[in-house]
């Protein structure tokens, strides 16, 4: 009974240390060995007693089961009988719930909206089997019968405050389960990761800003599926190199989703269609987006966006930090250092630029009473969360002691529309920046403590940064509209989001944009998400990258890192390197801590400005292509910032790396991420790919390249068989989206390629929805280019294809025809096998044919 190999081991003693009398009193196996980490010592026998199920029965949904224990488990609240319910949603989608059958707990609601799956008449590609007693389940892939989930392998433990479910993996290739500091690929050797959202700078093993319990099994041979907690208690997931993992939540129930693919990209396309396809954000949102801690006046802030102007930097959004705000107070503007602020933001505006400010949730409750409306009104309106006594909580925040607004109640989301309303009726903003919403507060629980309570200090605590669940944040038993502040803590970011997005939307009656600090799944369809204090550093550079794919899985597809760094001074070289990584995150700010150096691009010499301006002309040049990732991803639950897996799955090489990573399907990015290189090991899956510097092309058999990457250099690939839209970049997106397109096709080895062009004003709602959009499909093979408006509503008009750059042109063409008259403007270069079509004026709304004959 107790001879599994150690890492088949799970653990008996996870809740507390056991001496070996305790352990054996639990009924576990207790054999030491040599380390301390690594395997338990103390753990469960095969067959180790728990549920017995009685027989599966027909329920609303789906299939329904008793789960009873003859005897209650080690736990305390141990809970003795449960409802076990099987819902095969759609054919790729399993669900299972596991509730106490005798009373209600806490279950999460996502916020409104999210698209029912709906049953479907395809065959499901799973198959699931009971083992009923002790009571466990196994998922398999029907195709080839491969254990897709099997928790008979540990118990299941279900007490008031410590649920417990353990599974073996299908392979040991995991990813998800954010955010945390790590590479794309966790870590199996008996790790274990907190999911407990917590104003914590990334670093390795802390529980950071976010919560997503999903994670996705790349299963070796290219098929890949994902498993879906959801569940916002504190939550605790070990793994272990069997490989297995085992979740621990702190309450609610156990809601599992299983998603069969059975390729990546639908793995996150069904966990998706449960948690929400992401928003589509504005056009300029696009652009870039400058900001420090520190800009303390209108006229210093004016002068960074005039600098940047001046030295020929594209840039969308001039931002302030909580500079522009009177003692810190939300709402306000400083009088004498801001006092101008309605004005700047105009000046912005014509120059055709827009402006963001940050909003922290924490409301000043110190004002004189009658001086600061959003305190007054929120007390009138009781917006505010209550500690367990049913007073105000008072926490403290930037500008002191703060209440915190309830977002799960309606009336707040009424009155902080009202508060929003109000402020953006003397300053025009154009987005929030929602800081701080984990929530941060810089005394443990409240100013006065908290209750001596199983919340504050339930039977089990996971390793979280602070020691304390209240570390950092609210009391545990602060209540809220829907429940205690314990079962909700991790949506409190998502909750502001969604309040913060629907308010804006209503206010400006254009597409919302918030950045959010804390994150939970569903956010992404409100907001988009940046990465937190990062640290000016090499590894932190490095680490970007894992940390924007694995948002992407988590459908926030609008995501980046602090470029150059937040806290620390930057230094030249990693500020050019991080702004040419940067300018591949979907969403791309350079952002400062006050007391650093600073770190805009004008403030460097002459070669590093050169480099981040080719960086960022580069990045503009590329909006069209970008902004159609982005409506796939909106409509189709695609990513956008990819990692190579979902594109090769069943490429090995590209199953773990995470130094590189694609746009969409088609553009490979290698940034340095070392300093002093000026050369890289970049790996370039089975196929051709060119340059998009010079359209050299790469016969690659699934192989690693050394690519010269000199200063200057960000090297970009173009994947054969693709089409990417572009436009001549220029200062902002407001000019650049009247430039001419141009495309730069990527002939396959036959000849052919394909790309599209999704486009509309920018930023109206719903212009996908209603049709205000165009959607244009390019077409090359048989020596010609040519275009497919599929839908056209007038948001391309006098817009036109300036020219083309083909790649893979076997030999030199004699004419070149652009709807079948001749183009006098044209070369091609017979090293690159490059065409280059310059000059053309063909109009963007109509069909159009490029050939070369
Ligand atoms: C913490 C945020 O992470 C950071 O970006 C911001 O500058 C400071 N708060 C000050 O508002």
């Amino acid at each position: 009974k107790c001879t599994m190999a150690p890492e088949s081991r799970f653990d008996c003693a996870r809740d507390r240390l056991l001496s070996q009398e305790e352990c054996e009193e639990r009924g576990c196996c207790y054999a030491p060995l040599p380390n301390s980490t690594g395997p338990p010592w103390c753990f469960y026998p095969s067959l180790y007693p728990g549920y017995e199920m009685g027989p599966l029965t027909p329920s609303t949904r789906g299939q329904a089961a008793t789960l009873t224990r003859a005897t209650p488990s080690y736990l305390p609240k141990d809970v003795s009988s449960l409802q076990l319910e099987v819902i095969e949603e759609t054919a790729g989608c399993l669900h299972l719930t596991l509730k106490d059958l005798s009373s209600p707990r806490y279950e999460v609601e996502l916020p409104v909206g999210v698209p029912q799956s709906k049953g479907d008449s395809q065959e499901a590609l799973y198959t699931t089997e009971f083992q009923s007693d002790p009571f466990g389940f196994i998922v398999r892939r029907k195709s080839n019968g491969r254990t897709i989930m099997n928790t008979t392998v540990a118990p299941l433990l279900f007490s008031d405050q410590y649920l417990q479910l353990s599974t073996a993996l299908a392979s040991s290739l995991v990813s998800g389960l954010g955010e945390h500091y790590t590479s794309l690929l966790l870590d199996l050797n008996w790790t274990s990761l907190t999911l407990w959202n917590g104003d914590v700078a990334p670093h390795a093993d802390a529980n950071l800003y976010g919560s997503h319990p999903f994670y996705i099994v790349q299963e070796e041979d290219g098929l890949a599926h994902g498993v879906f907690l959801l569940n916002s208690n504190a939550i605790e997931v070990m793994l272990q190199p069997t490989p297995a993992l085992t979740w621990v939540a702190l309450g609610g129930i156990l809601d599992l989703y299983v998603f069969l693919g059975p390729d990546p990209q639908s793995v996150i396309r069904q966990y998706l269609q449960v948690i929400g396809y992401p928003m589509m954000p504005p056009y300029w949102s696009l652009g870039f987006h400058l900001c420090r801690w520190g800009y303390t006046t209108t006229n210093t802030t004016r002068q960074v966006a005039q600098r940047m102007h001046n030295a020929n930097f594209p840039m969308d959004v001039q931002w302030n930090d909580l500079d522009y705000a009177k003692q810190r107070r939300v709402f306000t503007f400083d009088p004498w250092r801001f006092g101008d602020l309605p004005e700047m933001v105009e000046e912005f505006h014509k120059k055709g630029m827009k402006y963001i400010l940050i909003q922290d949730p924490g409301i000043s409750s110190t004002s004189p009473p009658g001086t600061y409306p959003p305190f007054d009104d929120g007390l009138k309106r009781d917006v505010f969360i209550k500690n367990a006594t049913g007073h105000i909580l008072i926490g403290k925040v930037w500008p002191g002691p703060t209440a915190f607004p309830d977002f799960t109640n309606p009336e707040t989301r009424r009155w902080w529309e009202d508060c929003i309303r109000d402020f953006h009726s003397k300053v025009p903003v154009d987005g929030l920046w929602i800081d701080m919403n984990e929530p941060s507060s810089f005394v443990q629980g409240s100013v006065d403590g908290c209750p001596d309570s199983d919340l504050e200090n339930p039977p089990y605590t996971p390793s979280v940064v602070g020691g304390q669940l209240n570390s950092k944040t609210l009391c545990m038993s602060a209540q809220q509209k829907v429940s205690t502040h314990y079962n909700l803590h991790n949506m409190y970011g998502l909750t502001e989001a969604y309040a913060t997005h629907s308010a804006l939307m209503k206010i400006r009656g254009k597409r919302p944009f918030v950045l959010s600090r804390s994150s939970y799944p569903s956010i992404g369809r409100f907001s988009g998400v940046w990465t937190g204090d990062v640290r000016s550093d090499w590894e932190q550079l490095r680490y970007s990258i894992p940390a924007v794919l694995q948002f992407s899985l988590f459908g926030v597809p609008l995501v980046g890192a602090d470029i150059c760094g937040f806290e620390g001074n930057t230094t030249e070289e990693l500020c050019v390197r991080w702004m040419q990584l940067g300018a591949f995150y979907p969403f791309m700010r350079n952002h400062n801590d006050k007391p650093n150096a600073p770190q805009e691009p004008y403030i460097f010499g002459k070669k590093a400005q050169a480099a981040m301006r080719s960086a960022l002309n580069l990045r503009y040049s590329l909006l069209p292509f970008l902004y159609t990732l982005f409506h796939h991803a909106h409509t189709s639950a695609d990513t956008v910032a990819r990692p190579l897996f979902m594109e090769f799955p069943a490429d090995s090489n590209s199953q773990t790396i995470d130094r590189q990573f694609l746009w969409g399907s088609s553009l490979l990015i290698s940034p340095v991420l070392e300093q002093g290189a000026v050369e890289l090991a970049a790996y370039l899956p089975p196929g051709t790919w060119y340059s998009l510097h010079n359209g050299q092309p790469f016969y690659s058999k699934g192989q690693y390249l050394l690519l010269p990457a000199p200063l200057d250099t960000i090297n970009v690939h173009v994947r054969e068989g693709h089409i990417i839209p572009q436009q001549e970049p220029a200062l902002t997106t407001t000019a650049s989206r009247r430039n001419p397109f141009f495309l730069t096709v990527a002939l396959s080895a036959g000849g052919w390629a394909w790309g599209d062009l999704f486009w509309d004003d920018g930023d109206s709602l719903d212009t996908f929805e209603m049709g205000n959009h165009c959607y244009i499909i390019f077409i090359a093979g048989q020596s010609q280019v040519v275009s497919d408006p599929l839908r056209l509503n007038g948001a391309l008009d006098g817009l036109v294809l300036g020219g083309l750059q083909v790649f893979g042109v076997p030999s030199p063409p004699l004419y070149v025809l652009a709807n079948g008259d001749k183009v006098r403007d044209f070369t091609y270069r017979s090293d690159t096998k490059v065409l280059t079509v310059t000059s053309l004026a063909l109009p963007m709304s109509k069909v159009f044919t490029v050939q070369w004959l």
